[in-house]
């Protein structure tokens, strides 16, 4: 795949490999303009649509995964403009519909729309020089792409008004207590670790890792009797899996299991 804001690379040892997505605006900390969450929605759904592939990273730079939206772009826009243009959502959306999963690979900088983005996808492991926040309120905005939703689910009321009122930024080690992040590593292990997680998941069969995922996500749009309701149902459909029989024949005889994806 050939773009101008992102590189592309498919690596792994894992059975299903990982679609690699590195942001790619150095003099500008990755911010994130419409070209470039353009390039990523059509990444993300090329990914999405491989066989081949069990799971997606999206990394930054070692300075930044990403510095927020383009202020730039968004400095003369009018509210007709951002009404009329369904700013921010109409290119932004994309990493939610990804049904493989999705770890957000972070070092340095995510704020604004970078922190926002690395909270849609499904896990981040940070590096420890990452630094999260919402700084929209110094520009006399407010986030604009889900973090005065996601970030208090993440983390709770208390630390997402901090961060949301005062424009403070967490460190790695802040946001792992917090409950944002899944894993803290040095800053030199970040891209190895990531990888061995996508391994790990590329290495399970894919109907159970995307069932898995879609009733996580459940968890946080459906009361708990509804959700609970749902899981038992993707519980049960896995028994007609081949992936299923394959995977606690796998058990019983003491080898590794070879799943089909079906
Ligand atoms: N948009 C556009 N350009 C940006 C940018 C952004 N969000 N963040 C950084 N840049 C650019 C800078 O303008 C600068 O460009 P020039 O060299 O051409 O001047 C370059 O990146 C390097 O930045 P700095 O010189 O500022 O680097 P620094 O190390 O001194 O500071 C920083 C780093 C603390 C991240 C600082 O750049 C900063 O505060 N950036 C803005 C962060 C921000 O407010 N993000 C929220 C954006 S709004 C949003 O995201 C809305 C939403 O909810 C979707």
């Amino acid at each position: 795949m050939d773009y101008q804001h992102l590189l592309t690379e498919v690596r792994g040892s894992a059975a299903l490999k990982t679609g690699w997505i590195t942001l790619n605006r150095p003099k500008a900390l990755n911010a994130l303009n419409d070209a470039l969450m353009d390039e990523l929605g059509d990444a993300l759904r090329v990914y999405d649509a491989d066989a081949s592939i069990g799971c997606v990273v999206i990394t930054g730079s070692e300075k930044a995964f990403a510095a927020g939206a383009d202020i730039g772009g968004m400095a003369s826009q009018t509210y007709m403009d951002a009404y009329k243009g369904d700013f921010i959502t109409r290119n932004w959306e994309a990493v939610r519909s990804v049904r493989k999963p999705v770890i957000a690979a972070v070092a340095g900088y995510a704020l604004g729309g970078g922190c926002e983005l690395a909270m849609m996808c499904d896990l981040i492991i940070a590096a420890d020089t990452a630094r999260f926040g919402q700084p929209e309120i110094k520009l006399g905005i407010i986030p604009g792409a889900g973090g005065t939703q996601r970030l208090p689910r993440a983390v709770g009321k208390a630390k997402a008004m901090d961060l949301v009122l005062t424009a403070r930024m967490m460190d790695a080690a802040e946001a792992e207590r917090a409950g944002l992040v899944s894993r803290v590593v040095p800053a030199d292990r970040l891209l190895a670790e990531a990888q061995e997680a996508a391994d790990a998941i590329g290495a399970m069969g894919l109907p159970a890792i995307l069932v898995a995922k879609e009733c996580v996500n459940r968890a946080y749009e459906s009361p708990l009797s509804d959700g609970v309701w749902f899981e038992r149902r993707m519980f049960q459909s896995l028994f007609g899996t081949e992936d299923q029989k394959e995977g606690m024949d796998a058990f019983a005889n003491k080898r590794k299991p070879v799943f089909r994806h079906r």
